[in-house]
């Protein structure tokens, strides 16, 4: 009987808990980063895109932000925004941007502000 609990119980955790893709998701909406760098993590004017970049490149940047260490003057703006990342939220926040597959009605915001029409 125990061996049974023992094998559902992971299962069933597994299909209530958020994806680390949902994790990274709900993350970059709540912690501020789609102010800068859009709602669909796709850029904005000054701001760097996100969105479809791999995953180690992003991971190592924001762990150099987290540590103070920035190699433009931009920087200066990034880091008080990583500053306070765990490695866990690293990891969610990076695997939502490499994976990134929202539905199009997200991108909408960022369509209109490059006057695409949402066409
Ligand atoms: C105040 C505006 C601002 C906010 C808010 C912000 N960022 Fe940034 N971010 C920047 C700027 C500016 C850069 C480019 C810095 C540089 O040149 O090193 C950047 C760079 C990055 C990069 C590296 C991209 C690259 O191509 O080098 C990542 C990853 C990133 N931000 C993730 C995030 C995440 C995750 C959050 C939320 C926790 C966030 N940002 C919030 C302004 C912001």
């Amino acid at each position: 009987m125990i061996k049974i609990i023992l094998l559902i119980l992971p299962i069933s955790l597994l299909a209530t808990a958020p994806s680390l893709y949902d994790q990274g998701k709900n993350l970059y909406l709540t912690k501020g980063c789609s102010g800068c760098h859009g709602i669909s993590a796709g850029g904005t004017n000054q701001y760097p895109a996100l969105a479809y970049r791999r995953k180690p490149f992003l991971m190592s940047k924001l762990q150099s932000y987290r540590a103070k260490q920035g190699s433009t003057q931009q920087s200066q703006l990034m880091i008080p925004f990583a500053m306070g990342l765990s490695d866990k939220e690293i990891d969610a926040l990076t695997t939502f941007f490499s994976e990134y597959h929202e539905n199009k009605s997200n991108y909408k915001p960022d369509l209109a502000a490059r006057g695409d029409g949402g066409s």
